[in-house]
């Protein structure tokens, strides 16, 4: 996966992405990244890239020129016939909000282009002519797009084969089957008191995986109900989470944990 960011803050993207798992993952050639500064395309000495709004209104907006140009210099490195332009990917609040059913979509590309703005906003008319997608990471608002593009550019990275050291995880934690994760222990085996479930201790294996099942039926049913409209359940798993969401209280259903 080769990724390409427009930013006013390229040292902020390459920071962020120059560690832990993704960094690894960098060295090791499964995801290349460059982060592209918008500033540079500027046609004037003070290197502004910003103007005030047509019409009035608070804040500056990101003029069309210098992102198209900073896109264009993208494009013209890449030599892909116009046909095979990877998708262009723009930051917003008014974008379709993601989830991992659309990062495991983005990990299937080659290469992705996302576009960071600032200010109050980009002109209409390059975002017109180069976006493909129009993404938001939630329904609130940020300083710009820098975080969110990291917050895909992670999640997408971690879906390449060979990124995770262990191919499973990414098959069994939350959001696989429209279900969360199972609760995880480790060492000591007791903890001020408190015992691992047995089961984990057992070494048995169909045990084991029907406990992570319920499990992570019972952990949806309590903390992400939602999620269960498109999962796969059996009937006793239906009704196991019927029983659950009647013996929440209105509290515990809207809970924050
Ligand atoms: N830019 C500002 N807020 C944002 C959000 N919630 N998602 C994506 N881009 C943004």
């Amino acid at each position: 996966m080769n990724f390409h960011v427009m930013t006013l803050f390229p040292e902020m993207i390459e920071n962020a992405m120059g560690h832990s798992i993704i960094g690894r993952a960098m060295k090791a050639g499964y995801v290349s990244l460059e982060a592209v500064n918008i500033r540079d395309f500027a046609d004037n000495k003070h290197n502004r890239v910003d103007d005030y709004p047509y019409g009035g209104g608070a804040g500056m907006v990101m003029q069309a020129e210098p992102v198209y140009r900073c896109y264009e210099d993208i494009i013209n490195r890449m030599e892909c016939p116009e046909s095979s332009f990877p998708r262009v990917i723009y930051l917003t609040p008014q974008g379709r909000v993601f989830d991992q059913d659309m990062a495991r979509e983005y990990a299937g590309e080659e290469e992705l282009i996302f576009l960071c703005g600032h200010y109050e906003g980009v002109d209409e008319r390059v975002l017109n002519r180069i976006v493909t997608d129009y993404v938001s990471i939630g329904d609130y608002v940020l300083t710009g797009g820098e975080l969110p593009a990291l917050v895909m550019m992670d999640t997408i990275s971690r879906l390449i084969p060979g990124v995770l050291n262990n191919d499973d995880s990414a098959e069994t934690e939350s959001f696989a089957d429209s279900l969360l994760e199972y609760p995880q222990y480790t060492r000591p085996a007791v903890w001020q008191g408190e015992e691992v479930p047995s089961v984990l201790l057992s070494g048995h294996h169909k045990n084991l995986q029907e406990w992570y099942r319920r499990q992570s039926v019972i952990r949806t049913a309590q903390r992400r109900p939602d999620l269960l409209k498109k999962a796969d359940l059996t009937p006793e798993e239906q009704e196991l989470v019927q029983e659950i969401i009647e013996g929440m209280t209105d509290k515990q259903t809207t809970r924050v944990e």
